[in-house]
């Protein structure tokens, strides 16, 4: 258990799961996250004095803690807009959601396509980096921890370079098996005076990581 308890006031905003990015009414673009992550930093920040925002992505998965406050969201763009209402409010941003890169530029809501006999070729566009837009607006004082699924072999390279592009505080970044999986193998990586830091935390039940998680933030806002 944490020991270090949070200014009661501070709140934290999470965001976790997949976004769903429509094809037609029925058919959507989207990525095997199930969210569950984000939903354990959230269930172990409120249990140590945090007022929890969570916005949740499609799933059946829901945080234990009835304090969290839960917010739903489908699509990126309905992600961007409520991080434009809460990401001003909060102390700190934890962005566990595994947030599109692309998305179809012409859906047909309302229509289903039908199938013929010939190739069908989805035209894709790119989707704002959400993170790196909550960066640009950060008041003094907000923490922003963001997240690489990365390959193991690029882990390092990788979140140095996200720390730097999305202008973070930390990257936590964790090889491509974690998604879905029931245990994390983490490395935070994060500026310090001498350039960055990194810690590794041993593979653990993704429990155990979110602990670690909210202990790291709050020795970094005390
Ligand atoms: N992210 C975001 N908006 C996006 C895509 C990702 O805010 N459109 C956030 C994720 O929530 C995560 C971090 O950025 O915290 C890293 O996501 P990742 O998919 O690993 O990185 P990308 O920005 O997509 O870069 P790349 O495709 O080069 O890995």
């Amino acid at each position: 258990m944490i020991s270090t308890m949070p200014h009661t006031k501070d709140n934290l905003l999470i965001t976790a799961g997949p976004t769903q990015e429509p094809i037609d009414e029925v058919r959507f673009i989207s990525n095997r996250s199930s969210g569950r992550l984000g939903v354990e930093i959230a269930n172990a920040a409120a249990r140590n004095g945090w007022s929890v925002t969570l916005l949740l992505g499609p799933g059946v998965l829901q945080p234990e803690d009835t304090r969290i406050r839960v917010i739903r969201f489908r699509t990126a763009a309905d992600l961007q807009a409520l991080l434009l209402t809460e990401f001003p409010r909060c102390r700190a941003l934890v962005m566990a959601a595994a947030v599109a890169d692309y998305r179809p530029k012409h859906p047909s809501p309302g229509a289903k396509l039908r199938r013929t006999d010939t190739d069908l070729q989805i035209d894709l566009e790119p989707v704002p980096d959400l993170l790196a837009s909550c960066s640009r607006q950060r008041q003094p004082g907000q923490v922003l921890i963001g997240f690489a699924l990365e390959p193991a072999d690029r882990l390092r390279e990788s979140a140095q370079d996200k720390l730097e592009r999305k202008g973070v505080d930390a990257i936590v970044a964790n090889p491509l098996g974690t998604m879905d999986a029931d245990t994390i193998d983490a490395t935070i990586f994060s500026r310090d005076h001498s350039g960055v830091s990194s810690i590794h935390w041993p593979e653990s039940p993704k429990g155990v990581f979110a602990d670690r998680l909210v202990r790291w933030l709050q020795e970094q806002i005390s």
